[in-house]
């Protein structure tokens, strides 16, 4: 019977990779790019222009608000749980180690939340928000475009163990950043794509002392020039660009720094460091093009984690609280 072998071994296999999806959460459930086309027509173009007018007022901001969505979803999925203010009798995780004193961006979000609000209230969930901020900051600065998923609902809780375990750190070596996005679902390649994020924004000498002190793999007048701005003691909250040749425009700039040692943190220099990611470093450094098209497809992959969607969740009214 070739026929019928044939058949229920491709309706197992094809089974086996829907309950892999599932219990992987990289389902992407319900999420459609035309969610809120009738409910609220002008969600889109209003969280646009405000991004595109916080942009042109402070060019980090872009920045600020493309890792406000990365640390939203690597901690139980793309819920706006990264949002959530501390209360007396509420922990959320803006206290935890990668973020306290580090993210930025919520009032810009709490401008954008009202003024979605005045145009469709109770409609536009604060997790689509925050995907549609990132993609258009990455847009304003000057990088790929691509078409967001929406639909996601808004955690009730949140997580401070899971933002101080799953969030990597800058300390990490190449091996643990392979697992820590592993363990969300990506491979080593979307891992490097998803790193030329850093081609924007600043970091603060804390998150880079030990590396310009200590380590070999930098170049020498990059980290001289470095320590007069982050001294060896004190100045922990001194910003210096994770991007130096071009902080303020999403290119490739990230990985030419990188093949030439010049990438600010240790785990941003662990991409070019004579490892299996070397390849590809080099190849985005001679080619935007790639870069781009990859980053965005890896963009979208991580807004599909584990999204809240049909009545999981609510859709809030204020970013910074539940109903
Ligand atoms: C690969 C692992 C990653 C590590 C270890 C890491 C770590 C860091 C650290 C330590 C900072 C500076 C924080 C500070 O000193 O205040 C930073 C900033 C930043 N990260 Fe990452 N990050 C990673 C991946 C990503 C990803 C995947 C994205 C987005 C897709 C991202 C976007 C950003 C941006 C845009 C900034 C600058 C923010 C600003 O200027 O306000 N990072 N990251
Ligand atoms: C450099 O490494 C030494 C030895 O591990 C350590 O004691 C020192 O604090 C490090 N310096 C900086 C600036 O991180
Ligand atoms: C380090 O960077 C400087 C300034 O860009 C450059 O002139 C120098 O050749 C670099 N050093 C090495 C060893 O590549």
């Amino acid at each position: 019977m070739p026929m019928a072998s044939v058949s229920s071994s491709s309706s197992i296999s094809l089974w086996s990779l829907c309950m892999l999806l599932v219990i992987s959460g990289t389902a992407s459930a319900q999420l459609s790019s035309t969610y809120y086309s009738t409910s609220c027509p002008e969600a889109l173009s209003t969280i646009k222009s405000a991004v595109t007018s916080a942009v042109a007022k402070e060019r980090r901001m872009g920045a600020s608000l493309l890792r406000l969505h990365f640390h939203d979803c690597f901690v139980n999925g793309c819920d706006g749980s990264i949002l959530l203010d501390d209360t007396t009798s509420f922990t959320g995780e803006k206290t935890a180690t990668p973020n306290a004193n580090s993210l930025r961006g919520f009032d810009v979000i709490d401008t954008i939340k009202s003024q979605v609000e005045s145009v469709c209230a109770g409609v536009v969930s604060c997790a689509d928000i925050l995907a549609v901020a990132a993609r258009d900051s990455v847009v304003a600065l000057g990088g790929p475009t691509w078409t967001v998923q929406l639909g996601r609902r808004d955690a009730t809780t949140a997580s401070l163990s899971a933002a101080n375990s799953d969030i990597p750190a800058p300390t990490l070596d190449l091996s643990g950043l392979i697992s820590a996005f592993s363990n969300k679902g990506f491979t080593a390649k979307e891992m490097v794509a998803l790193s030329g994020a850093h081609t924007i924004g600043q970091a603060r000498c804390t998150s880079f002392r030990d590396r310009i002190y200590n380590e070999t793999n930098i170049n020498s007048s990059f980290a001289t020039s470095l320590k007069s701005k982050c001294p060896s003691a004190g100045g922990d909250n001194n910003l210096s660009p994770l991007d130096a040749t071009s902080a303020t425009t999403f290119d490739n700039a990230y990985f030419t720094n990188l093949v030439n040692n010049k990438g600010l943190l240790h785990s941003d220099q662990q991409l070019y460091n004579s490892g299996s990611t070397d390849s590809q470093v080099s190849s985005y450094s001679s080619n935007s093009a790639t870069f781009f098209s990859d980053f965005a497809s890896a963009m979208v992959k991580m807004g599909n984690l584990s999204p809240l969607t049909g009545s999981s969740g609510e859709v809030r009214t204020n970013c910074r609280k539940t109903n």
